[in-house]
């Protein structure tokens, strides 16, 4: 579905990413770890469509990636999207009323409702049911989580971006995340990419893991080369035994350390 061919992106004269390449089929689950600053989110914003690439092509279904964010890549980014004036039905009716509300940029009667129930419906499946009519300073930081996945969902994107979605949250809300999550991905044919600090969460949830890291460093340069995909490891939760995906979780915390070789 989704084809990475040869991607580099240099923001000015600094290499963020090099020579990226990679094969998603429909339905995988991304994890992408790697240290801070080494251009996940870059290449998250690659794949929305909200930056391009200096070098190179990223396909959808064999064709170039839009190079404009549309309907089909539903998003979450590092910090909380939603909006502060909305409520929080309101913050998830948005998406559906853009697009088919382009002169009012409101729907009504029949239409409105339908969209209601389906934002109402969204929200119920989050946990978000009893906070229609609530702001988002009003919630905590997971219920704000939760209504920004929402407010994504609820658009039926195929592919879902996660930028540390979970990074703010207590381990207990995290783990309902979690189960919501992957129920939400059992139960469609989501493609998602999630970037995580957490090695564990990415080992646990991903079919895919996918490890960003600079292979050569120049300290007189810092800028000149980029991160690679230095780890591609695919995961089959329900054929793979735990010990054998914690024994690949190992690999990848000590090769973060060992790999670098300067030059
Ligand atoms: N718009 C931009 N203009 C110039 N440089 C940028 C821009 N966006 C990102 N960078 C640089 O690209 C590099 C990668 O940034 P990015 O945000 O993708 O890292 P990251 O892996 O997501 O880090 P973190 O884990 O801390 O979120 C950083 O050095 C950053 O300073
Ligand atoms: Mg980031």
């Amino acid at each position: 579905m989704i084809e990475v061919r040869n991607v580099w992106k240099k923001y000015g004269d600094q290499v963020v990413l090099e020579r990226l390449n990679l094969s998603i089929a429909e339905g995988e689950f991304c994890s992408m770890v790697g240290a801070s600053g080494c251009g996940k989110s870059t290449f998250l914003r690659l794949l929305l469509g909200q930056e391009q690439a200096t070098r190179g092509e990223i396909l959808l279904d064999g064709k170039p990636l839009p190079a404009e964010p549309d309907e089909h890549r539903g998003v979450v980014f590092q910090r909380y999207s939603v909006f502060e004036h909305l409520s929080v039905v309101r913050n998830v009716l948005l998406g559906l009323e853009l697009p088919q509300a382009k002169f009012t940029g409101r729907l009504f009667g029949a239409r409105r409702r339908a969209a209601r129930d389906e934002a109402v419906a969204m929200l119920e499946r989050v946990g978000l049911g009893t906070a229609l009519d609530k702001y988002p300073q009003q919630l905590s930081g997971g219920m704000q989580q939760r209504l920004a996945i929402a407010q994504a969902l609820v658009m039926k994107p195929r592919v879902l971006l996660l930028d540390e979605p979970f990074g703010a949250l207590d381990p207990g809300i995290r783990r309902d995340m979690h189960e919501l999550l992957l129920g939400l991905w059992r139960e469609s044919n989501l493609t998602i990419f999630m970037v995580t600090h957490d090695l564990k969460e990415g080992f646990t949830l991903g079919s895919r893991v996918l490890v960003f890291d600079k292979v050569r460093v120049d300290p007189q340069a810092p800028g000149a080369y980029g991160a690679r995909i230095t780890y591609n490891i695919p995961l089959d939760h329900s054929r793979d035994s735990a010990s054998s995906i914690h024994a690949a979780q190992a690999a990848v915390e000590g090769a973060a350390r060992a790999d670098v070789i300067p030059v």
